[in-house]
Parts: structure tokens; C-alpha cells; sequence
């Protein structure tokens, strides 16, 4: 990393923005001027960043134009990213798209840096990196070593716990404001906005909009891109659900291997917590697992609860905890751009 990138990040005023911004500083990224975008509401704002104030202009067709942007993170909305994402590459940047709007596109690599990097080269066909859904991000983390180990995975069968943060600042506000409501007697169920039911003290099991197959879209998201990064059909079926947690999303993952794998749980555990970025957390008789209280603000993805399954000697039972606006989110963006600026360097 010999020079410094200058940064935009449309976005900057949100939940994984404001996130990116802190990330930048903490990995001592080789940050150049920062552009923050957002909407018209936000102009003006200030941010910080690696020790100096920016403050956010508003995200228009032009507003790249002579900025001389080297990365453009896009973390606000699908249809924003569908819309200007072509500005930012028009102008000479790459685009780290935190959205699910080009994740399927075949060119554009998805991309989780510690599972498959190479993919990052592909970038030149569009100018974009798609950053896969955070629930995907953190399984795949857990699933590629467990596909090393036993020369693949015949299928995977996964429910998620996923936090209100995945619905952004206006998620979490929710589940706060609706807690508060519910302290001082005055809940009304009927006012919900974020997400289709009451989330304080309920859980919801519907992530995303309904699909004609009877899955929503998040659960077909954590299906398609789980195969898109692994370069391998590897069937998924998920059962994603709203739970009132923050900020960190849990899984519980089962993987079935080929019929002649006798799961080893001593070995699992080794792959595991030799894989970057992964960390095990197993001790069920002293309570040690992973929890969202744990993972909330680490760049980590925890694993534990790690058991055969009791029937079959080729089922692996796992629980998988990570913080969804880094590890899902923000982190990842950040960490594809570093690979990115690695391997353009070559
Ligand atoms: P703003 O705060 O100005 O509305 P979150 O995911 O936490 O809800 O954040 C969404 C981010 O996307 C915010 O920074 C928000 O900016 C930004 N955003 C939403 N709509 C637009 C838009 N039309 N143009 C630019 N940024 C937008």
C-alpha cells in the first residue's frame, strides 16, 4: 500500500456509513480525502474520520465528477446503488456495493475476502464488488473450512436470529422506542414501520419480502450468493427470522457431508479456529458460546455450540455469532477494499 485512495461513501449518515468511517481509522487504511453522500436531509452533517471533519453533500448524478475518487463504498438502499453506481465508475472509482442490487449479476464478483479473494479480479468487467447479505457473509465464514476439510458439503439447512441492525438505524430505533413504550404502559402493537410486526419482546419470522416459492427474499439471498462464493452448488434451505437483539446476528447451521464422512469434532474445531477471521467459542458445561452480547463490535465470527449430529455420523450442528454491521456489513466492505488495493498492486 504505497499511496494514499481517496474514499466516497454514499450512505454516510447510516448505520453501516458511520461504521466504515471508524473501520477506515482503526485499520489504518491509507485514506486520501473522504467524500461522505447522503440525501438532501443530511447535508451538512459532519463526520469523522481518521482525525479530521467532513461534512456530507448530497448524492447527485455529477457529484463524483473531478473528485478523483478512488473507492466508492454504497450503503444506501438497492435502488440507489441501481441508479448511481454507474457515476461513481464513470468517474474512475471502483464500487464496493453493500447492496443486494448487482450481487447476482455474473459480472460482478461477490465477494468474502477470506473465502474467495480471487473473485476480486474480476472487477474490471463492471467496476463493481458486491458485498454479499450479512447472514451469508458470517455463514460462509464458517462453512469454507468445514468445505476444505471434507472435500465439500452436500447440503446446509440453516435458521437465523437475525438483530433489528439489518433494517438500519431505523431498525434499531424501533426495537429501543418500542421497549421504552412498553416501560412506561404505552406500547401500541399496531405502530411498527421497520418491520412488519410489533419486534420488542416478539419474534418475526419473515426477513425481507415473500418469494413465489413460499421463501422470502433474504432466505433465497443466504440460497444463491452461498453458491455464487463458494464456486460450488452448495444447496442451502433457510429459516430467517427477526429477533429483538441490536446489533448481531446468530445462526444455527446444520451441514450434512457426503454419506462416508464420519464427522471429527476435535478436527472441526481445529479448521475452524484456524480459518482467518473465525474464533471458537465451545465450552457448553462452563455456558462458553458465542452470543450476540460477544460479538457486538468485533470484527470476528464466533462459532460454538460445535456437536455431531446424534443420528448420523456425517451431520454437523454449529451456532454462528457475528456483529452484522461489521462482520455483515462494514468490515467486509472494508477488507475487499483492502484485497482490492493488494492485488491491483501486483
Ligand atoms: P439520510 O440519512 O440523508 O436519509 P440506514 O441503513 O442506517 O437506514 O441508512 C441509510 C443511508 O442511506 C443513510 O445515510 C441515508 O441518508 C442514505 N440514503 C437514503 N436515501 C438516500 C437518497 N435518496 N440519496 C442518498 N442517500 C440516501
Amino acid at each position: 500500500m504505497s499511496r494514499l485512495y481517496n474514499i466516497a461513501v454514499v450512505g454516510a449518515s447510516g448505520a453501516v456509513g458511520e461504521e466504515i468511517f471508524r473501520i477506515l481509522e482503526e485499520q489504518n487504511f491509507p485514506v486520501g480525502d473522504i467524500l461522505p453522500l447522503a440525501s438532501a436531509r443530511s447535508v451538512g452533517e459532519e463526520v469523522e474520520c481518521c482525525g479530521n471533519i467532513y461534512k456530507i453533500e448530497e448524492l447527485t448524478e455529477d457529484v463524483f465528477e473531478g473528485r478523483d475518487i478512488d473507492i466508492a463504498f454504497f450503503s444506501a438502499g438497492g435502488s440507489i446503488s441501481e441508479k448511481y453506481a454507474k457515476y461513481a465508475v464513470e468517474a474512475g472509482a471502483v464500487v464496493i456495493d453493500n447492496t443486494s442490487h448487482f450481487r447476482m449479476d455474473p459480472e460482478v464478483p461477490l465477494v468474502v475476502p477470506e473465502v474467495n479473494p480471487q473473485d476480486i479480479l474480476a472487477w474490471r468487467e463492471k467496476g463493481i464488488i458486491a458485498n454479499p447479505n450479512c447472514s451469508t457473509i458470517q455463514m460462509v465464514l464458517a462453512l469454507k473450512p468445514l468445505y476444505d476439510l471434507y472435500g465439500g458439503i452436500k447440503r446446509v439447512d440453516v435458521s437465523t436470529y437475525q438483530a433489528t441492525s439489518g433494517a438500519g438505524k431505523s431498525g434499531m430505533e424501533e426495537l429501543v422506542r418500542q421497549m421504552q413504550e412498553f416501560f412506561a404502559f404505552k406500547l401500541d402493537e399496531s405502530e411498527h414501520k421497520a418491520f412488519q410486526h410489533q419486534i420488542a419482546l416478539n419474534v418475526i419470522p419473515q426477513v425481507d419480502k415473500p418469494m413465489e416459492n413460499g421463501y422470502t427474499k433474504e432466505e433465497m439471498k443466504m440460497t444463491n450468493e452461498t453458491t455464487k462464493i463458494l464456486g460450488a452448488s452448495v444447496p442451502v434451505s433457510a429459516t430467517c427470522v427477526r429477533v429483538p437483539v441490536l446489533r448481531s446476528h446468530s445462526e444455527a447451521v446444520t451441514v450434512t457431508f457426503a454419506d462416508d464422512i464420519v464427522v471429527d469434532v476435535e478436527q472441526v474445531r481445529l479448521s475452524l479456529n484456524n480459518f482467518e477471521d473465525v474464533e471458537v467459542m465451545d465450552n457448553l458445561e462452563q455456558g462458553i458460546y458465542p452470543m450476540p452480547i460477544i460479538a457486538t463490535d468485533s470484527d470476528i465470527t464466533y462459532v460454538g455450540r460445535v456437536r455431531k449430529d446424534i443420528f448420523q455420523d456425517n451431520i454437523l450442528h454449529m451456532w454462528v455469532v457475528a456483529d452484522q454491521i461489521r462482520v455483515g456489513a462494514a468490515t467486509n466492505a472494508v477488507r475487499i477494499a483492502k484485497k482490492w488495493i493488494e492485488l491491483e498492486d501486483i
